[in-house]
């Protein structure tokens, strides 16, 4: 039975996600505030598929939230293993894409595992890998990773606790556009980010840092971690582009894995276009190895 998720599902559905996706770190107040903090022009729907009383599969289905292409949305959906081939992933998505055309999206994208099985069945659905966009998604023990580089001595780095979200907002707003997506990403508002990114019950700000020039901040990683498990997922890394081959990456991803490894984190995980030169550059040399390749895949409505 394919049903809108309800607030009793949300354990269920952390534990499927943490099952199928275990680098999509969220704990179950993390995931009711995702659903709570949604903006409302997202028209998003969450599902669910139940089996004899067992929650199985998990979907959500909405309007693109980071890029200002008209029409765009995603879906996504997700099965446990052992109910796989039944064609409850089929009945999640198809239920997901006439969400998302009934809300008047023209282009619907998802991201499905590089395994021939799930990119064969998603292409049954209409949805084409034609744009060739990937995501690899890696993992590192922070406790294993090199020394800090040299900081630069007018480079002073502080942890989120000590900053404004405004600080965070816009360093979010001036790099997050130039991570090559395959599609154009804008910031989202700012009460939207608030509520969904700062107001996030795994943000790790003891673990989440900024790069100040000064007092001019220049660069930051944002880090959200499940301490009960160990694990932690950097969302994001940034440095303006004034400030950029100067070895900013590495030390804040430095500083925060650190910061992660002393509270007891054991697996950061990150997520990066394929096509991401420089932070790949910055993972490799932190021992970053690969979990998983995601292969974004899309359809027209
Ligand atoms: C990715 C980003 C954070 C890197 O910031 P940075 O402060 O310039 O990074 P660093 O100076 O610490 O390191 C950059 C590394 O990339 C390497 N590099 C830069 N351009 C490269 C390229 N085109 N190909 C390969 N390597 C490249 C540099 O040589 C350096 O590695 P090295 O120190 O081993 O020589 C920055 O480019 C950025 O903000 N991009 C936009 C946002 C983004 O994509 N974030 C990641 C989202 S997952």
């Amino acid at each position: 039975m394919i049903r809108e998720a309800r607030d009793a599902d949300l354990v269920e559905i952390t534990a499927l996600r943490n099952e199928v996706m275990p680098y999509l770190v969220s704990s179950v107040e993390g995931t009711r505030a995702a659903v709570n903090a949604m903006p409302e022009w997202a028209k998003l729907r969450w599902l669910v598929a139940e089996v004899d009383g067992r929650l199985v599969g998990w979907a959500r289905a909405g309007l693109s939230l980071f890029t200002p292409e008209p029409g765009a949305a995603d879906v996504g959906a997700a099965v446990l293993p052992e109910y796989r081939g039944r064609g409850i992933g089929s009945a999640l998505l198809v239920e997901g894409v006439a969400h998302v055309k009934q809300i008047g999206a023209v282009t619907a994208r998802g991201r499905a595992f590089d395994e021939p099985g799930i990119l064969r069945w998603a292409e049954r659905h209409g949805f084409a890998a034609g744009a060739g966009h990937a995501a690899q998604i890696s993992v590192v023990d922070p406790r294993a990773i090199p020394g800090a580089p040299a900081c630069p001595g007018h480079i002073r780095l502080v942890s989120f606790d000590e900053v404004d979200p405004r600080v965070v907002y816009d360093l979010e707003a001036a790099t997050g556009p130039d991570i090559p997506a395959g599609v154009p990403l804008a910031p989202i508002p700012y009460e939207d980010w608030l509520g969904m990114t700062w107001g996030n019950p795994d943000l790790f700000r003891g673990g989440s840092v900024v790069a100040l020039d000064g007092d001019v901040p220049v660069a930051y990683t944002l880090t959200v971690a499940d301490l009960s498990t160990g694990r932690s997922w950097t969302n994001m890394t940034g440095t303006l582009r004034s400030h950029r081959g100067l070895g900013l990456a590495k030390i804040v991803k430095v500083e925060a894995l650190h910061r992660s490894a002393r509270a007891g984190i054991t697996r950061a995980y990150t997520g990066n276009d394929a096509t991401n030169a420089p932070m790949l550059a910055v993972n490799d040399w932190l021992g970053y190895q690969r979990a998983a390749t995601q292969v974004t895949v899309a359809r027209k409505l």
